[in-house]
C-alpha cells in the first residue's frame, strides 16, 4: 500500500486539539471506531502497535475510511516502522526516541512524532532534525510545569503532551505557547468500544472542539 500521501508531524499536530491514542483488540471495531471519531471532527488517529490486531486495524481504516488519517503509535523499532508503513500508516508516534527509529521512519516515508521525557532526549531528537515532539508520559514526567521550564532552552520545539491528559487538564496544556495539541486515550474508552457505543465516541470527539486553540 502506498505511503506517499504522508503528512508532516506539524500537520498531524495542527489538525485537531487532540490526537486520540487508540488500543484495538478486535479488527471489527476498527472501521466503526474510526468513522465515529471522524464524525466528531477528529481524523488524525493513532492506532498503537500494542495488540496482535493493530496492523490489521490500521489496514482496515486506511482502506475503508478515507476521511481518516491513520498513524501507528508505539513504534519502537525499524521493524515496527516498516510494518506500520506497509499497513498504510501515514504517520508514526514513538513512546521514546532513538536515532534508529528516527532513521527508520524517514526510510519508509513516515512523519514521526518522537516521544521525549528529558532534555537529553530532546537534544538527541533535535540533532536528528525533529522539532515537533511528544512529551510522554506528560503528567507523570512533570506536567505543564515541565513544559514551561523547557520553553526557555528549547524555545524552538513544539510539543504534544500525552499520558495522563484529560478533557479537564487539557486546557492548561493547550494554553502553553509550546504546545500544539495533546494526545490521550480518553476519546476511545475500552468499554465504549466493547459495547459498540460509537455514538459515545463521536460525542467525546465533539467535546474536544471546545479545546481548539
Ligand atoms: C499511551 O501511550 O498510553 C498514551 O500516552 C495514553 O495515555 P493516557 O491513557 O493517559 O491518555
Amino acid at each position: 500500500m502506498s505511503t506517499s500521501n504522508t503528512f508532516t508531524a506539524l500537520q498531524v499536530m495542527q489538525d485537531a486539539p487532540v490526537i486520540p491514542v487508540i488500543v484495538l483488540n478486535d479488527v471489527k471495531h476498527a472501521v466503526p471506531m474510526a468513522r465515529a471519531l471522524v464524525a466528531g471532527g477528529v481524523r488524525m488517529l493513532e492506532v498503537t502497535l500494542r495488540t496482535p490486531q493493530a496492523l490489521a486495524c490500521i489496514e482496515a481504516i486506511a482502506r475503508e475510511v478515507p476521511e481518516a488519517v491513520v498513524g501507528a503509535g508505539t513504534v519502537r523499532s525499524r521493524a515496527d516502522a516498516q510494518a506500520a508503513a506497509n499497513a498504510g500508516s501515514r504517520f508514526a508516534v514513538s513512546p521514546g526516541y532513538t536515532s534508529a527509529v528516527g532513521q527508520a521512519c524517514r526510510d519508509v516515508g513516515l512523519a514521526l512524532l518522537p516521544g521525549v521525557a528529558t532534555g537529553g532526549e530532546i537534544m538527541m531528537a533535535q540533532e536528528d532534525g525533529f522539532t515537533e515532539l511528544k512529551f510522554f508520559p506528560a503528567m507523570q514526567a512533570g506536567g505543564p510545569a515541565m513544559l514551561k521550564a523547557w520553553s526557555g532552552p528549547f524555545f524552538d520545539v513544539k510539543f504534544c503532551p500525552t499520558g495522563g491528559v484529560s478533557l479537564q487538564n487539557a486546557p492548561e496544556f493547550l494554553s502553553l505557547p509550546n504546545v500544539v495539541c495533546v494526545g490521550g486515550s480518553w476519546l476511545v474508552p475500552a468499554d465504549a468500544m466493547a459495547q459498540g457505543d460509537w455514538a459515545r465516541i463521536t460525542q467525546l470527539a465533539l467535546d474536544t472542539k471546545a479545546l481548539r486553540k
